[in-house]
């Protein structure tokens, strides 16, 4: 059975016949990889790493897991540029390795894209109620927190703007893309007036002990602040819908990477340089540091840039998430039928609501630590598997042409495996138990499902 199941490579997978409209030219793409990356990650999670984990050496556990990034994202491009398909990691595991592994691949991806939409949406909702304090406007607790938080039933705010993205993307997605520019540009603002004020404000005090929880601390401080590089790997989910893919979605994404690296860098060296970092384990740490400095309408400014930059996050890991599940559904490993594009939108609207639906209930009641975990751990998995996919490649289809190749291989991916797998080990054994039963999960769809229906048999 298993020699069936590697018999089942498809090399032929490799640019496939697109139904989807191309549309997107490099300033779209770059913008919409920035416009993944920044969010919940240095917003939120920023602030929790500093005050439980790693304290003001938080930028050095941004160094590290921009490092593992970093070489995932060559990896990515390589690959990107060089086998293409809709379904990013799916898709490179599903033309080089076959269906098997690419279904583990694929069902970790969705487990990554459809967490990661959901944790962003519970921490857009933390800035979003915050700013309705700060303007006097309470609401109701128990419609603002999920079930696991003191006096919370339901997290409405988060589901709310779940309901609101899904009826954006049904629309289509060049409107998607002009919505995506104009937000990306007001959170770069944001971000660029949060570095300006902060700098003035930087009280050296504030980075002495610098390392008060140690090295370990800094690696978990890395292994939790990962979700913020998060986002590049869905610009390879749009290779087809991208004007000339081979030459723009592998400088998109590496300039994009690279533009968010500096900027995680910069602000969370200043985060804990204007405020103790036992201070920042808060819902919106980014806007309540520069309150606690006393700049209220500033503050105020960056709720508001936060809330725009969140949501093109969830925006563009959404349209990610459908893509990935098209790619899955055209090779028959989830029902064909869901696959079906909207000849007036250019969209598959049917996955949208489906995937909409699901994220919602998540947003509306999972706690955000335990979704980012698992957003963390299915990602690495697949970063790690793109790291070593580059090296099998070139080995197994050396002439396969190749507009973008990495650097130093195999020098580079190696380390991209190694730098993932050692983030991997340093999250929560907790984080590998739901890691283990949904990867369970998986394989029971696979052999009741979508091996009976796949497309090859
Ligand atoms: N990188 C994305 C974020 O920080 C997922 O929200």
């Amino acid at each position: 059975m298993l020699r069936n199941l590697f018999r089942k490579k498809a090399i032929g997978h490799i640019h496939q016949h697109s139904s989807l409209h191309r549309s997107l030219n490099l300033i779209d793409l770059t913008l919409m990889g920035i416009g993944a990356i920044i969010g919940a990650g240095v917003f939120v999670l920023t602030g929790i790493a500093a005050a439980t984990k790693a304290g003001p050496a938080v930028v050095l556990s941004y160094t590290l897991a921009g490092f593992a990034s970093m070489f995932a994202a060559l990896a990515y491009a390589e690959l990107a540029a060089s086998v293409g398909g809709t379904g990013s990691a799916y898709s490179y595991a599903y033309a080089g390795f076959g269906e098997f592994i690419a279904w583990i691949i694929g069902w970790n991806l969705l487990l990554e894209y459809i967490m990661s939409v959901g944790t962003v949406a519970i921490g857009w909702s933390g800035y979003v109620s915050n700013l309705f304090e700060a303007m006097h406007i309470h609401l109701p607790t128990a419609l603002t927190k999920n079930p696991f938080e003191e006096g919370g039933a339901i997290n409405l705010l988060a589901m709310l703007v779940i309901l609101a993205l899904t009826g954006l993307l049904c629309i289509g997605v060049r409107q998607s893309v002009k919505f995506n520019a104009v937000i990306v540009f007001i959170k770069l603002l944001t971000i660029a007036v949060f570095i300006a004020v902060a700098s003035l404000n930087v009280n050296v005090d504030n980075w002495h002990d610098f390392l008060p929880f140690g090295w370990l601390g800094v690696m978990q401080g890395a292994a939790l602040v990962f979700f913020a590089y998060i986002g590049f790997d869905a610009l390879s989910t749009a290779v087809e819908e991208a004007v000339d893919p081979q030459r723009d979605v592998p400088i998109a994404i590496i300039a994009s990477l690279v533009v968010c690296t500096l900027i995680y860098i910069v602000v969370s060296g200043l985060l804990t340089g204007i405020v103790p970092y036992t201070t920042l384990n808060v819902r919106s740490p980014v806007a309540d540091a520069l309150l606690q400095i006393g700049h209220q309408t500033i503050g105020g400014i960056i709720a508001a840039g936060a809330i725009a930059g969140l949501t093109t996050v969830m925006l563009v890991m959404f349209y990610g998430l459908t893509r990935i599940f098209l790619a899955m559904s055209r090779d028959g490993l989830v029902p064909l039928v869901i696959a079906k594009v909207n000849p007036t939108t250019h969209t598959p609207i049917r996955i949208i609501l489906i995937m909409g639906t699901i994220i919602a209930l998540i947003a509306g009641f999972a706690p955000i630590d335990r979704a980012a975990e698992l957003v963390n751990i299915g990602t690495l998995a697949a970063f790690a598997f793109v790291c070593g996919g580059v090296i099998v490649f070139r080995w197994t289809h050396p002439d396969l042409p190749r507009p973008f190749r990495l650097p130093f291989s195999p020098v580079i991916p190696l380390l991209g495996v190694g730098f993932c797998v050692y983030l991997m080990l340093n999250l929560p054994l907790v984080t590998w138990w739901r890691f283990l039963i949904w990867t369970i999960l998986g394989l029971i769809v696979y052999f009741t499902y979508s091996y009976k229906h796949s497309v090859l048999k």
